[in-house]
């Protein structure tokens, strides 16, 4: 199948492309480079031994946009572009609407213009808020609690406002929750820049060398070891679950929604000790205070997932802290560095 995947140069984006490429699929990258490298595709070419296409491209360009489509004529997309950071979208919020929910407005008209009509959407479980408990169900009440993650929601509802007018349009809507993990080649992984917000590519920092020590945001939380879990899933497994959300879709109509996750929660403690475990290296930590906006557990309920789309997270979190690690010590400075 020929598959135009935005942000596939990013780290979600760049592991499902080769995941992409060694199923058979054609693959034609859109990216704007904003926060990743083309260095990502060339390594995602070596390990898959064929190349994505690769159009250097902001999402919103209309015109960049038609041109892909008339030229590489997808069959689907899969939609990872966008903006992420929790803290710097309640600064900017409006850049995180134009470029998350902008951009898929663009791409939803740019499809139907070409008779495009599936699509496979990055959302988060940040959807589910603090409305209800964990382990979350598809079916749970949605809301968001800042920018980025109303962004989230509302590309959710536009997605399911068009998928209901348009009865050819098939919809596979992705709730992740932790993405961690890095391939097990070493050659491809999380590059983040500057300071790392989320947990494993500090811990994978201060494990190299490059800080001092992990703050642990808090260890006050309703949890057994009082620090927050999470439903950490290595990111190996999560490009397989957008290659069986496209299967789906393949023989179903419809807006489906679909948790990927391991359905197991983890607490910053027990991932600072496996990943200790996996590199043999000690992670010094400071307990500080809570950081705004954090949640104490999110898990997800796996079933729907595993019944409607036969799929399964397989990999632990032992093994994303040895592919994280072998990633982190082979590219100490990420893709900067050949
Ligand atoms: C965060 C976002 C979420 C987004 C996801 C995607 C927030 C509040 N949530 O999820 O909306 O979809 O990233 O990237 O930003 N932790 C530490 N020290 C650190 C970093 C994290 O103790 O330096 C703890 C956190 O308090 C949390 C856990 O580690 O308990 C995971 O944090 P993180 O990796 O940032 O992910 P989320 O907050 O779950």
């Amino acid at each position: 199948m020929r598959v135009l995947v935005t942000g596939g140069a990013g780290f979600i984006g760049s592991h499902t492309t080769l995941s992409l490429l060694e199923q058979g699929h054609d693959v034609l990258v859109v990216d704007d480079l904003s926060n990743s490298s083309e260095e990502s595709l060339r390594r995602v070419a070596e390990l898959a031994g064929r190349e994505p296409g690769f159009v250097k491209a902001n999402v919103r360009d209309e015109q960049a946009l038609d041109a892909a489509f008339a030229d590489f004529k997808p069959e689907a997309v899969i939609h990872f572009a966008g903006w992420k950071a929790v803290g710097e979208s309640t600064q900017i919020p409006l850049v995180y609407y134009r470029e998350n929910v902008g951009s898929t407005i663009t791409l939803l008209e740019t499809m139907a213009k070409h008779d495009c009509h599936t699509i496979v959407f990055s959302s988060s479980a940040t959807v589910y808020g603090e409305l209800s408990e964990p382990p979350f169900v598809e079916d749970a009440p949605t809301g968001a609690t800042n920018p980025y993650g109303r962004t989230k929601h509302m590309v959710e509802q536009i997605l399911t406002d068009v998928a209901a007018a348009d009865p050819q349009l098939r919809v596979g809507i992705l709730r992740y929750f932790n993405p961690i993990g890095a391939h097990e080649s070493g050659r491809i992984g999380e590059d983040p820049k500057g300071i790392p917000n989320n947990l494993l590519p500090f811990v994978a920092q201060v494990a190299a060398g490059r800080r001092e020590k992990l703050m642990v945001f808090g260890d006050d939380y309703p949890t057994p070891d009082g620090t927050g879990t999470r439903d950490y899933i290595h990111v190996v497994d999560l490009a397989a679950g957008h290659l069986a959300a496209l299967d789906y879709l393949g023989n179903n109509d419809g807006c489906h929604v679909w948790n990927l996750g391991t359905g197991k929660p983890n607490s910053v403690l027990e991932v600072v000790h496996a990943f200790e475990a996996a590199s043999g290296v000690e992670i010094p930590y400071e307990i500080v205070a809570r950081r705004p906006g954090d949640v104490a557990s999110s898990y997800a309920n796996v079933d729907r997932a595993h019944q409607e789309l036969g799929w399964r997270a397989e990999k632990s979190v032992a093994d994303a802290c040895a592919d994280t690690y072998r990633w982190q010590s082979a590219n100490p400075n990420g893709f900067g560095e050949g």
